[in-house]
């Protein structure tokens, strides 16, 4: 559709108002900032967009895999140079969304990550993180929260520096603990204590899981590492077990259809369990992950998983309303929540 054409449709999926709960900073970074990044701090990544999308952005001519998909974020922690840099990074990603109606957002985030290049500490970048998505946030009317992630092929040790860190930022924006990475080879066990003593200080918890992995790592989710919400979980479907225990607990779903599709969960689109965990009477919802790697917003990946799947409009507000619902807020904030959007749904 021609945006600029005054005759054209309204696009409706832009248009409609739209929750996030599952989004990574270091997957949101605009390709324009990429090469002023690498242009002002001299990185030796190629100076052209062209070869720079290669690199942090998966092609069409690309293998559709795990390990060419994690490959992404290797390169996009050599862009981590500066204060500046993570503050800029940030208020692109908070901006964007804004700019993508979404009015609910939460933005995770791997300290980790940020910190690795120049050996920033970890206390600094949260700062740089929560300060910048703050002001960008009332800037733009849209309200964001903040989820700190660890990953699972990385040490036990730096994952409780960051839950400690998270754990003492609530005040300023953080409300969750996530864990990423390589499922397939890393159990989550070792990050059990982690986790607990996490949720005890008031984090929600998410934790990817069932996406690489099978249907146990989506129950080891929820009764080991204390799971409220699941990344992906989409493989939870091939046990009708972890399928009983998720409905019975109320565990939501963070379902993001295009990014299992270019790190090869599903061989095509069109088998996304999607609908089926629709029809399982789970509670899903529409993400993005990592929407420069995979080159989406949350409009287009709306409008593409209601055109494969024939959702229809009224399913669509419902699956928004699920992440409303599961936002990891408080009550009031919910209440709130959930007056806004269902007013700007009718
Ligand atoms: N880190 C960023 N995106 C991820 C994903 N889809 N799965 C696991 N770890 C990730
Ligand atoms: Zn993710």
């Amino acid at each position: 559709m021609n945006q600029y054409d005054p005759t054209s449709a309204l696009n409706i999926f832009l248009v409609l108002p739209k929750a996030e709960l599952h989004r990574h900073l270091e997957g949101s970074l605009r390709l324009a900032t990429m090469l002023d990044i690498a242009t002002q701090h001299g990185l030796t990544v190629p100076a052209s967009m062209l070869r720079l999308s290669d690199m942090v952005q998966v092609g069409d001519k690309e293998p559709y895999t795990f390990s060419n998909f994690l490959d992404k974020f290797k390169t996009l922690r050599l862009f981590y140079r500066s204060p500046e840099v993570i503050e800029r990074v940030t208020r692109e990603a908070v901006e964007d969304a804004a700019r993508d109606n979404v009015r609910y957002m939460e933005l995770r985030f791997t300290p980790v990550a940020l910190s690795r290049a120049e050996r920033f500490p970890l206390h600094d970048v949260m700062d740089w993180v929560c300060t910048s998505a703050r002001h960008t946030a009332e800037k733009f009317g849209i309200t964001v929260k903040l989820i700190a992630s660890v990953n699972r092929h990385e040490s036990v040790d730096l994952a409780e520096q960051v839950a400690w860190l998270a754990a003492d930022y609530q005040d300023k924006g953080i409300v969750g603990l996530d864990i990423a990475g390589n499922e397939a080879e890393f159990s989550g066990k070792p990050f059990a204590p982690i986790f607990r003593e996490a949720k005890e200080t008031g984090l929600k918890i998410t934790v990817h899981a069932g996406e690489w992995g099978g249907p146990d790592n989506v129950r080891e989710a929820i009764e080991v590492l204390g799971a409220d919400r699941i990344g992906h979980g989409v493989r939870v479907m091939e046990d009708p077990n972890v399928v009983a225990l998720a409905k019975e607990r109320g565990t939501t779903f963070e379902v993001c259809v295009t990014s299992n599709y270019q790190s090869g969960v599903i061989a095509k689109l069109e088998d996304h369990p999607l609908p089926r965990m629709i029809d399982a009477g789970l509670k899903t919802t529409i993400n993005t992950d990592d929407p420069s790697i995979s080159r989406i917003s949350l409009s287009t990946e709306v409008q593409m998983v209601e055109n494969q799947f024939n959702l229809g409009i009224p399913q669509l507000k419902e699956l928004t309303m699920n992440a409303v619902n599961a936002a990891f807020v408080s009550a009031e904030q919910k209440e709130r929540l959930v007056a806004l959007f269902q007013k700007g749904l009718e």
